[in-house]
C-alpha cells in the first residue's frame, strides 16, 4: 500500500470523543519505550507525526492519524513503567479497557514486543485480555537493529513456546525496526488485506 496523505487529527482521553467510527482503525500498544509512535512514523514516512521519546511514558492519551482518508491509525499509552503511580496504572486500565470494549471499528491491535526481552508477565496478561475479549490482534517485535537476528530469533521462539501453553492458534507476528525501515511493506500489506474485508 502506498501511503499518499498521514495527518494527525485529535488527542483523546475519552473514547466517545475519537473521531466518528466510521473508518477501519489500527492501533499500537506496548510497553512504555518499545517503539509505538517510532513505528508509527515509519509506517507514514513521518519523522514527527507521532511524538517519540527516550524518557518512557511520552505518549499519553489516544491519538488519532488519519491515513490516505481511508482508515485510522491510533497512538495509544504504554504500560509497564515502572515509575507511574498506581493511581495513573488505573487511570491508564480503565482508559484502555473502554477503547477495547467501545471502539466498534478496532480492526486490528498491534502489540508491540521489545524483540530483545523474552515474555513478560504484563504483556501476556494484556494479550490474554486481547484474547479473551475477541479483539483481533497481531504481535510486533520491534527494535530488531538492536541485536543479530539469532537473539531475536530466540525471543520469538519464547514468545511461541509461551504463547503455546494457552493458544493453539498462534497470532500472526511482524519483525520490524523503525530505524531500519524493517517490515514496513509487511506491516501496510496486512492493514491493506485487512482493509479489503
Ligand atoms: P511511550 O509513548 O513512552 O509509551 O513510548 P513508545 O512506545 O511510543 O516509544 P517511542 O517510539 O517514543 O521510542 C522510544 C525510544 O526508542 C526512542 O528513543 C526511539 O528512538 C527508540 N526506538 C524506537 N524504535 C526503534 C528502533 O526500531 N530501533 C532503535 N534503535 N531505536 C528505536
Ligand atoms: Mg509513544
Amino acid at each position: 500500500m502506498v501511503i499518499k496523505e498521514a495527518q494527525f487529527l485529535m488527542s483523546n482521553t475519552k473514547v466517545e470523543a475519537c473521531p466518528k467510527p466510521d473508518k477501519p482503525e489500527y492501533a499500537f500498544i506496548g510497553r512504555s519505550n518499545v517503539g509505538k509512535s517510532s513505528l508509527i512514523n515509519m509506517l507514514t514516512n513521518q519523522k514527527n507525526l507521532a511524538k517519540t521519546s527516550g524518557q518512557p511514558g511520552k505518549t499519553q492519551l489516544i491519538n488519532h492519524f488519519l491515513i490516505n482518508n481511508e482508515w485510522y491509525l491510533v497512538d495509544l499509552p504504554g504500560y509497564g513503567y515502572a515509575k507511574v503511580s498506581k493511581r495513573s496504572r488505573e487511570e491508564w486500565r480503565r482508559m484502555i479497557n473502554f477503547y477495547l470494549q467501545k471502539r466498534e471499528n478496532l480492526a486490528c491491535m498491534f502489540v508491540l514486543i521489545d524483540s530483545r526481552h523474552d515474555p513478560m508477565a504484563q504483556d501476556l496478561e494484556f494479550i490474554h485480555q486481547l484474547g479473551n475479549m475477541g479483539v483481533p490482534f497481531v504481535i510486533v517485535f520491534t527494535k530488531l537493529d538492536k541485536q543479530s537476528s539469532i537473539k531475536t530469533d530466540s525471543t520469538i521462539a519464547a514468545w511461541k513456546r509461551k504463547l503455546r501453553e494457552t493458544w493453539e492458534e498462534l497470532p500472526q507476528m511482524f519483525r520490524t525496526s523503525s530505524e531500519k525501515q524493517i517490515g514496513r511493506d509487511e506491516i501496510l500489506s496486512f492493514i491493506e488485506e485487512v482493509n479489503a474485508q
